[in-house]
């Protein structure tokens, strides 16, 4: 039975009703994971934003109780809204959130709260202290491009330091830096952690320590001596695109280098997702010792749509996130949580796929479901060749040479969401490509056949994936189908692409899946598996 229009989420976070947009404070305390999240609950749309923040609590980040409000516009410092902001647990174990408030006056400014009673295990109200803000608009900065504090971390001198994105003189994205002694009073250094002159306003700046190359543990925040390896992420909002780069944090001039060959620009850092997910955040899970990652997945039908369905947005699966051996690229994949869902099962091993080839994945149900395949490429030679030295634009690529465009060595990959015709489809794939005497993997998800309907953005979205394929000579793919989510992590989660379908046949019938080979060789699938993806309870009934 189709739920709520069939495109209601299954297990991807999203509150009872309305609208929601970035992801805000996840944290994990005392036993509990809290998640929070700009909420409008008077609607489906972010209306005037005039924003609260909505509030779940989890015990394994599948199953989620919604909880009132935690923050609502009803103070002077955020009258016109409580915008994004990021948790911090202190030292004695409280933790403390810091966010934006539009204050009576309409200026962006940056506020503090905490548990009215921090012994209630599950932190329903949150009090806005009447010193708020704690941080008003610099003069430098404009009015309405000054949001979005990050968790706050200490240095080696004790202080305290919060990340906050501003634009300076008029265009120059900026990260700024305040310190506090006391959580309370801050103090704004002289130099920006980053600045990206070209990018414009970036939003929700999110920094974070990073374990040595290939291991897998998270770290929390520690004072280092000098230099330590960090991630820092953007959201460009000009593009609406999260940008991530690898670098050295130095908490004594609080500055934040790229690492060597990384250009200024952030929109020429690698992306966090070559899809639709926006303003991610990230937190440290001390449950589980790992960093965990949240984003916002917006719709991508028109409004009156949304409305009519009475929700919007979605978030991304929580990702645990990790630095690749290579010390270049974060690795991304689904918190191990989400297999709890997982219920039948079909596995294949060792089968092929001709060139030119539809098979079928028979047994699950295909609009929940979790996928796992790893290709085993034969023989590279027949890989198309890309001109040299010209510039690589991988979405292009995926639009210019789709599905079912035939190549060399691929494209291959997996039709998800599709009508038992094939009318409608949603294609996840892998292309290699000769450029420059090397191979280059290009992943994509091309929507433009997901639905038969004209009036959505439904764009081809692509990416290169960075591995060795001539080492390797496999590649794999896990994809989450979540009925109006394709959520795809490519080469073991190097690279990611979430897109957001609107299949008109999954009111009629089921979806189906399929395995596909455009190119000219066969393809080994080495394994799949495909589960099917059991309901989570995600928000279904308010708790008082
Ligand atoms: C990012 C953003 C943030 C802001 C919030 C308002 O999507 O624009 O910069 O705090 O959304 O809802």
């Amino acid at each position: 039975t189709p739920r709520h229009g069939g495109f209601r989420t299954a297990y991807h976070f999203q509150p009872a009703k309305n609208w929601q947009n970035d992801p805000n404070g996840p944290m994990y305390h005392g036993g509990k994971y809290h998640f929070f999240y700009q909420y409008n609950p008077h609607g489906a749309t972010w209306g005037t934003g005039n924003l609260s923040w909505g509030h779940s609590v989890s015990a394994d980040l599948v199953s989620w109780t919604a909880l009132h409000t935690a923050l609502d516009p009803d103070s002077p410092f955020d009258a016109n809204g409580c915008w994004s902001g990021s948790a911090t647990i202190l030292p004695d174990g409280r933790p403390a959130v810091l966010y934006t408030g539009i204050d009576a006056a309409g200026n962006q400014v940056q506020n503090v709260a905490f548990p009215k009673n921090a012994s209630d295990p599950l932190l329903r109200e949150w009090v806005k202290p009447g010193y708020n803000p704690v941080i008003p608009l610099p003069g430098d900065v404009e009015h309405d491009s000054f949001r979005d504090p990050s968790t706050a971390w200490r240095g080696r001198d004790g202080l305290w330091r919060v990340a906050v994105a501003a634009k300076l003189d008029a265009s120059v994205g900026s990260t700024l830096i305040y310190r506090s002694k006391d959580f309370l009073r801050w103090e704004r250094n002289a130099a920006p952690l980053y600045e990206s002159p070209a990018a414009g306003m970036v939003e929700c700046p999110d920094l974070f320590p990073v374990a040595e190359p290939g291991h897998q543990n998270g770290l929390d925040y520690a004072p280092s001596n000098g230099a330590a390896r960090h991630v820092l992420k953007l959201s460009v909002m000009a593009t609406l695109q999260d940008y991530y780069v690898v670098g050295w944090y130095d908490d004594a001039a609080d500055t934040f280098a790229p690492a060597a060959g990384a250009d200024n620009d952030s929109r020429t850092w690698r992306r966090l997702d070559y899809g639709h997910v926006y303003a991610s955040k990230s937190f440290f899970d001390a449950r589980k010792n790992r960093r965990v990652l949240w984003g916002w997945a917006n719709e991508s039908d028109p409004e009156a749509d949304y409305v009519a369905r009475g929700w919007s947005g979605v978030q991304t699966v929580p990702r645990k996130v990790w630095l690749d051996r290579d010390g270049k690229q974060l690795l991304q994949w689904p918190i191990e949580e989400i297999e709890t869902l997982r219920k039948k099962r079909v596995q294949l091993l060792g089968t092929k796929v001709n060139a030119g080839g539809v098979n079928e994945i028979i047994g699950v149900a295909g609009s929940q479901a979790d996928v796992e395949v790893v290709f085993e490429i034969p023989a590279l030679e027949g890989a198309e060749n890309l001109e040299p030295n010209g510039l690589l634009d991988p979405q292009k690529l995926c639009g210019e040479k789709g599905a079912s465009v035939p190549g060399g060595v691929g494209p291959f990959g997996l039709l998800v969401l599709a009508s038992g015709d094939l009318h409608e489809h949603t294609s996840v794939f892998f292309r290699v490509f000769k450029h420059d005497g090397k191979y280059k993997v290009l992943m994509c998800a091309d929507l433009t056949r997901s639905t038969t309907r004209v009036d959505v953005y439904k764009p081809p979205y692509g990416g290169f994936v960075d591995m060795d394929i001539q080492k390797t000579r496999s590649i794999s793919l896990r994809t989450l189908i979540d009925h109006s989510v394709v959520e795809s992590f490519g080469g073991g989660g190097r690279t990611c692409i979430t897109a957001r379908t609107y299949p008109m046949h999954v009111e009629m019938s089921n979806s189906h899946l399929y395995m596909f080979n455009n190119g000219t060789g066969s393809v080994k699938v080495s394994k799949l598996e495909a589960w099917e993806l059991a309901t989570a309870t995600v928000n279904v009934a308010h708790d008082g």
